[in-house]
């Protein structure tokens, strides 16, 4: 099944101490090991066929595989040397096509980041209709575009920032811009 992925070369990021770091690594990792045993369960469960626990476990396996995921997206998306979003670049134009302009969305992603609650805020492209949106995700789980694509995941659980900025979320939020690496943004796009 699935093996957490490395992020110890993000030691040393700027704006976040590696106290904070190791510890939203273990978090992470933890979804991970809970991803693969909630799959195990329910293969356990289905084998003796009780239904309402296969029900169950199968319904918290999408809170736990989120959480596992939007932390890849997030930490893969970081870098010690960060690299800016090239305006020549296909993103950087739908960004000011669809938002009027990259302040203006970097304004939406950051208010979408400054909403209370425990979440994530993820810039989704909708290949559908071929739109870009800031979401709010409610913990894991709630809010994602069905079938679209994550561009750019922020973490916005307090464990991402408290350790090191309290409550001024929105520093937290700026140190993360700071830290993108939008190379790697760029081809998600
Ligand atoms: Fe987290």
């Amino acid at each position: 099944m699935y093996t957490p992925k490395k992020y110890d070369h993000l030691l040393g990021l700027a704006g976040f101490s590696d106290q904070l770091l190791q510890n939203h690594f273990k978090l992470y990792e933890g979804y991970v090991v809970n991803s693969n045993k909630n799959f195990e369960l329910a293969q356990n469960a289905l084998k003796v066929g009780n239904t309402y626990e296969y029900g169950e476990i199968k319904r918290r396996f999408g809170w736990e595989f989120n959480g596992m995921r939007l932390h890849e997206y997030y930490f893969d998306a970081l870098n010690k040397t960060a690299k800016v979003l090239d305006q020549k670049s296909v993103l950087y134009k739908k960004i000011c096509k669809d938002f009027g302009s990259f302040e203006k969305f970097n304004d939406d992603f950051r208010s979408t980041a400054g909403m209370r609650g425990i979440g994530w805020v993820i810039l989704y492209h909708d290949t559908v209709a071929d739109k870009l949106f800031n979401i709010w995700v409610n913990e894991h789980d709630v809010g994602h575009l069905a079938g679209e694509k994550p561009i750019l995941v922020l973490d916005a659980f307090e464990h991402a920032f408290m350790t090191d900025y309290g409550l001024k979320k929105p520093d937290y939020v700026e140190a993360f811009m700071k830290g993108i690496d939008w190379k790697v943004v760029e081809g998600r796009f």
